[in-house]
């Protein structure tokens, strides 16, 4: 191990010789955590880093003022749409993904290293529970909707087939989900297909440009953003382990949308039948401010305007058939190919620029008490998944449902808004929707038509196993013709009825 000497002239070359300020009163096992993370800082990536993020503090906040100019919604050859296009067009894309799934040439990517904070819990989000009678969690679901889509593959080209699943986690997420992985057994899923991986940390840094101490013995360190994807792939040589397995196309998703189709076999066949490199769901914005990034192109060349990058007027424009002209609602659902993933790890990311986030940020004060700060002290700078687009060849968008496909878990109840109760109502909407249109009949508890329910609520509950159907298939011989009295589950053993 380095000795404080060291740590203090790697320090002083970058500029932040102060965050050893209280390592002589350490005791010795604190004095050892901190100068070995202090000597894992690299110094003049530090030093680049924290002046980075000072400079970009120093510019005016909100977008350039030049930006309402360089933007353009994508042209509309780029853009797919599930409601725009035929059934027998639709058949075609998923015909295509599904034989791509079977070629085992299709993978999963999760990025879970996010902490959750407007959620407010303190364990990784997938492990979260919104409520549903089966009490299964985020992670749970998406398993079993790897499970089904890997037997759905499988039986339309009889064979086996696997999509491996990579998860990215950070330094606060890849303990608890490794962990909660295992006690799950993976959820039936062979643990060599389930890959965790870890993304990098960077310190938060004051706006005059240092790195804060969130305790005498600890530099205040957070993810490097979900753009941190492509330096953790080649820190872990995971295109490596994908290339062994014959991954030619992957599925980026984040972890908090509970609609999520996992390797969607229309999405990923729409992409491949397109020829493109790199792909984006969207769904029609709902509202001018909508925390979702925009999908549209900034001179001439495709990129996600992030929600918290847009100005309300540029979010309210209208287009002339009255819709938001930049009304592409980025859902974070990705397509890539392998081989656009390898050229971005190679020659792109060090062009990405990093994204500015202002937070509070508890730190120690120069007497060294304890600060939790009422008004954002700290800069957090991160890259984004979405910014490889501009060096896609061709990129191409694919506009899906958002009753389908996106109810995202964001926010602890109150909010009213992607919240566990939204993300739970939305499940069992979509499940209701498809047990009607599959002929399933349900009653009131006295025989009677069920009520209909205020403020999104389903009438009835029906939750529908993913294991049994995840895109609304199959349902048939399980449901026509029959009639149901509210709760049920259904799950490979059939209907079960659950105590109102
Ligand atoms: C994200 C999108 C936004 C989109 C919205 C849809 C980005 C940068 N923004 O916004 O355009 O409209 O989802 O719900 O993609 N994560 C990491 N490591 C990190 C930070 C985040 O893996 O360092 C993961 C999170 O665990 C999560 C995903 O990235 O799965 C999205 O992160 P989050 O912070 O929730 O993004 P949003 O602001 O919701």
């Amino acid at each position: 191990m380095a000795s404080e000497q060291d740590v203090r002239a790697r320090l002083q070359r970058a500029g932040q010789e102060h965050l050893l300020r209280f390592c002589a009163e350490l005791a010795p096992g604190p004095r050892a955590a901190l100068l070995a993370q202090l000597e894992s800082l690299e110094p003049e990536a530090l030093r680049e880093h924290c002046q980075r993020a000072a400079a970009a503090c120093a510019q005016p906040p909100g977008p350039p003022p030049d930006l309402a100019a360089r933007l353009r919604p994508l042209p509309p050859e780029r853009v797919g749409s599930v409601s725009r296009s035929d059934a027998e067009r639709r058949r075609l894309w998923e015909e295509e993904g599904f034989r791509q799934i079977a070629l085992n040439k299709v993978a999963v990517l999760l990025l879970a290293g996010g902490q959750g904070t407007r959620l407010g819990v303190t364990y990784p989000k997938g492990m979260y529970r919104v409520g549903l009678p089966s009490q299964k969690t985020l992670y749970q679901l998406q398993a079993e909707r790897i499970r089904r889509v890997e037997q759905l593959a499988g039986e339309r080209h009889g064979i086996r087939c696997t999509v491996p699943w990579y998860i990215m986690t950070s330094e606060f997420t890849l303990g608890p989900t490794a962990e909660f992985f295992k006690e799950h057994g993976f959820f039936h899923l062979d643990p060599d297909n389930v890959v965790l991986f870890e993304q990098r940390m960077l310190p938060a840094v004051t706006f005059d440009g240092k790195a804060i101490l969130e305790r005498k013995d600890k530099v205040a360190m957070a993810p490097d953003g979900n753009g941190g994807l492509y330096c953790a792939l080649a820190d872990h040589q995971i295109l490596e382990d994908m290339e062994r397995r014959g991954v030619e196309f992957v599925h980026v998703y984040c972890v908090d949308n509970i609609l999520v189709r996992l390797a969607d076999p229309v999405f990923i066949g729409f992409c491949v039948l397109q020829g493109a490199d790199c792909g984006a769901k969207v769904v029609e914005k709902a509202y001018p401010e909508e925390p979702v990034g925009v999908v549209c192109q900034v001179d001439g060349v495709p990129q996600v305007v992030e929600y918290s990058e847009i100005s309300p007027e540029i979010a309210s424009l209208r287009a002339p058939d009255g819709g938001l002209l930049y009304g592409a609602g980025n859902i974070c659902n990705h397509f890539f190919t392998w081989s656009f993933l390898r050229a971005v790890t190679r020659e792109f990311e060090p062009l990405l620029k990093p994204h500015v986030a202002v937070k509070k940020v508890p730190y120690v004060d120069e007497e060294g008490n304890l600060v939790k700060p009422l008004t954002p002290n700290g800069i957090k700078m991160e890259k984004f998944v979405f910014d490889v687009f501009q060096f896609a060849e061709n990129f191409v968008a694919f506009q899906v449902l958002r009753e389908e496909e996106f109810s995202p878990l964001k926010n602890a109840d109150p909010a009213g808004r992607d919240s566990p109760t939204t993300a739970r109502h939305a499940l069992l909407a979509q499940h209701l929707r498809w047990a009607l249109k599959a002929g399933a009949r349900f009653v009131g508890a006295h025989g009677t038509r069920p009520p209909e329910l205020p403020s999104g609520e389903p009438p009835v509950v029906c939750e529908i196993s993913p294991l049994v159907s995840c895109f609304g298939e199959g349902l048939e011989e399980y449901l026509r013709g029959r009639e149901f009295q509210s709760p049920i589950i259904l799950d490979k053993n059939g209907v079960r009825a659950l105590d109102p």
